[in-house]
């Protein structure tokens, strides 16, 4: 069965349950319950054949994720199946964050990504949110740039990953798609998924698991996913039996 769904107007198809990739690359600065290992390279091909047994296309990664991009292009086999999601605007590096919306930065992140990706194109390009949102979107040439670069061919879609809802909001009215946080714990950018879905806008979920703090992650799944409007859910994990468990509870059957 052909679960994939178009995501907004963008031709790009996927499957309501994304790859979330920080796990990959990243385990300083980030807020999940417990500390971890980053996983061997065994244990990202495990990943990946499962994602692909259960119809799983989406994978999502960006710059800041640490080494997420350079192990993703290393280990992806048949790219030209993957709907790949990357970042721009913040870096990680020596254990902080650093932004950087301008049209240099933009477009040499794009740059480092597909050359980490080992790729000719990137699927989608969300701006990569430092929470100020209306300024990335109103006050800066992010976007445009990342518009330039979508008429290139370097990127089939471009969004943003927002962080506040005036700023979905706004990135609705501008974007192919957007990303924003949706979990049991915090269902305030509610408003923004009706705004994507009248404007046919693309809407991508991260932490549906409030960064696995959901004490019951087959429930939070199963409801986020029910909200009207949401394209797919990107949930974040480094094991094979999570990423069957989610697949069962948003209606994935494994091939
Ligand atoms: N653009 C942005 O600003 C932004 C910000 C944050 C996240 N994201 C994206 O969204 C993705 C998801 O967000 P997230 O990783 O922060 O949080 P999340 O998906 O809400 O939760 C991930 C955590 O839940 C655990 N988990 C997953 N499935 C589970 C299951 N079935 N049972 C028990 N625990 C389970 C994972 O641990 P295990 O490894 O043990 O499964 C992991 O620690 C990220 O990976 C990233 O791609 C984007």
């Amino acid at each position: 069965m052909d679960r994939l769904r178009p995501l907004g107007r963008t031709g790009l198809r996927v499957s309501p349950l994304g790859l979330g990739t920080t796990k990959f690359g990243r385990n300083e600065e980030v807020k999940y319950p417990r500390e971890f290992d980053l996983p061997t390279d065994s244990e990202i091909l495990a990943l990946l054949e499962c994602a692909r047994l259960w119809g799983i296309n989406l994978i999502d990664t960006a710059p800041a994720y640490g080494t997420s991009e350079e192990r993703i292009g290393r280990l992806l086999v048949e790219r030209e199946d993957w709907v790949i999601a990357t970042k721009v605007g913040e870096t990680f590096d020596g254990g902080r964050s650093r932004f950087d919306f301008s049209p240099e930065a933009i477009r040499r992140s794009v740059e480092e990504s597909l050359r980490r990706l080992r790729t000719d194109w990137l699927d989608l390009v969300l701006l990569h949110s430092n929470g100020d949102d209306l300024s990335i979107l109103d006050r800066s040439d992010a976007l445009e740039t990342l518009e330039s670069l979508r008429e290139s061919g370097k990127i089939r879609a471009i969004g943003a990953s927002t962080k506040t809802v005036a700023g979905g909001l706004r990135a609705t009215e501008l974007c192919d798609v957007v990303m924003l946080s949706l979990s049991r714990a915090d269902l305030s950018q509610r408003p923004v998924v009706e705004a994507a879905h009248r404007a046919r806008v693309g809407v991508l979920v991260k932490k549906p698991l409030a960064s696995g703090h959901d004490p019951d992650p087959a429930l939070a799944l199963a409801e986020v996913a029910a909200s009207p409007g949401l394209t797919s859910i990107v949930v974040g994990t480094l094991s094979a039996e999570h990423l069957e468990q989610n697949a069962r509870a948003v209606g994935l059957e494994c091939s």
